[in-house]
C-alpha cells in the first residue's frame, strides 16, 4: 500500500528553524525516519515537500485520483489555506494531519487549523514522532 506524506512550506529548512520548537533533526533525517517506519509497517511511502500551495493542491488531486491515503503537515498553510482544505476534501482514502510542534501551545494565529475538520485526526507536538504515530494510526485505519 502506498502512502503519500506531504510537507508544506519551510519544513525542508528544519536545519535553520528554531530547534527549541522543531527539534534538532534536519529535513533529510526526518524523511529517513518516515521511510524507515513506513517500511516497518509495510507501506511504500512517498515523502514530498513544497513551499508552493499550488503544487500541494496538485499532489492532493493526484492522491484523490489514486485513492491514496495521505499524511500532511501543511505547515503555515494549516492556518489559512482554504484551497488546500478544498483539495484535501476530495480525498477518498484517510487523511491524517501532523505537526512537529503543538500549534495550540504557540501563538494565537496557529490555534486555527482549516484542515483538522476534514482530517480523520491530528497528531501534534511530538516532534518527528508525530509522523511515526500518524503512520501507525494510518495502518490501524487501513486495517493492515
Ligand atoms: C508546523 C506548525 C505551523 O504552525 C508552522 O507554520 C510550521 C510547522 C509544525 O509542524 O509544527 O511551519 O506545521
Amino acid at each position: 500500500m502506498k502512502i503519500l506524506v506531504i510537507n508544506g512550506p519551510n519544513l525542508a529548512r528544519l536545519d535553520i528553524r528554531d530547534s527549541k520548537i522543531y527539534g534538532d533533526i534536519d529535513y533529510p533525517q526526518l524523511v529517513e525516519m518516515i521511510l524507515a517506519e513506513g517500511g516497518n509497517l509495510g507501506f511504500e511511502v512517498d515523502v514530498r515537500q513544497s513551499n508552493e500551495e499550488a503544487e500541494i493542491i496538485e499532489w492532493l488531486h493526484e492522491a484523490a485520483d489514486a485513492s491514496m491515503p495521505v499524511i500532511i503537515n501543511p505547515a503555515a498553510f494549516t492556518h489559512y489555506s482554504y484551497a488546500i482544505r478544498d483539495a484535501a476534501e476530495l480525498l477518498k482514502a484517510p487523511l491524517i494531519e501532523v505537526h512537529l510542534s503543538n500549534p495550540m501551545a504557540r501563538e494565537e494565529f496557529r490555534h486555527t487549523s482549516v484542515i483538522s475538520g476534514i482530517a480523520r485526526g491530528t497528531i501534534a507536538g511530538f516532534g518527528p514522532n508525530s509522523y511515526l504515530l500518524a503512520l501507525r494510526a494510518m495502518r490501524n485505519l487501513l486495517g493492515k
